[in-house]
């Protein structure tokens, strides 16, 4: 009798840490948290505060922040992101929306959002994607216009455009406000401060000129 009642309470707390775990943001308590975007906040907590309800409108939950791409980078990529501050009304709805663009050859180097699992729809151009599991499998895909293809929360992924004529325009969803990204890369050659020399040459197996030359090629 003792040890079933331990049995059962194993299985409930096994199932509620389940849960706990395949689930995204907090659920919202209410309708929507409008995120007060115009008072700074002097106190820190997990999301944005609301405005009072009564002021909500219908524009707080749109945006033209996706409209125009942005500025390519040294990989000739830009990711434009909805966030509370263009799109308060997103605020604990536990999502945001990306704009991908890709120039031809440019690549989003293998990256992770720690918070978030992102589901792509490819509009224009042609794409190679992957991500690598927890057993360093790879998973790789070629997309054309209008396929789809969903990276599970937290692994490295990629997107190159393999086109050498059209740029590539993708969008996303992510299951988080605030995803975060981290390029594995710029993770490791290009912190604030350096990581040290020893751990890189160690860690990547190169020398010491390779840890200067890839930091300084990363811009690092
Ligand atoms: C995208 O472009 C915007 C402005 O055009 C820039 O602020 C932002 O850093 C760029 N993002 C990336 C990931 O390149």
């Amino acid at each position: 009798m003792e040890i079933n009642y331990i049995f059962m309470l194993q299985l409930l707390l096994g199932r509620f840490f389940l849960l706990g775990y395949v689930r995204s943001d907090p659920e919202p308590l209410n309708d929507y948290c409008v995120a007060d975007t115009k008072n700074p906040h002097n106190f820190f907590l997990n999301g944005v505060p609301c405005i009072n309800p009564d002021h909500t409108l219908a524009s707080h939950f749109a945006t033209s922040a996706l409209s125009k791409p942005g500025d390519l980078n040294q990989f000739r990529f830009n990711v434009t992101l909805t966030n509370t501050n263009n799109l308060p009304g997103l605020n604990t709805l536990g999502l945001v929306m990306a704009r991908i663009d890709i120039a031809v050859d440019g690549l989003v180097p293998p990256h992770s959002h720690p918070r978030a699992s992102e589901v792509t729809i490819l509009l224009k151009g042609s794409l190679l994607v992957g991500f690598v599991d927890t057993s360093n499998r790879l998973y790789t895909q070629r997309l054309r216009p209008g396929d789809c293809f969903v990276f599970p929360k937290g692994l490295i992924h990629f997107l190159y455009n393999t086109d050498m004529v059209n740029p590539a325009l993708a969008v996303s969803g992510l299951s988080s406000q605030n995803p975060g990204t981290q390029v594995s890369s710029l993770a490791t050659f290009a912190t604030r401060p350096p990581i040290p020399d020893e751990v890189l040459k160690k860690g990547f197996k190169v020398n010491g000129q390779d840890v200067i030359k890839i930091r300084k090629n990363l811009g690092g």
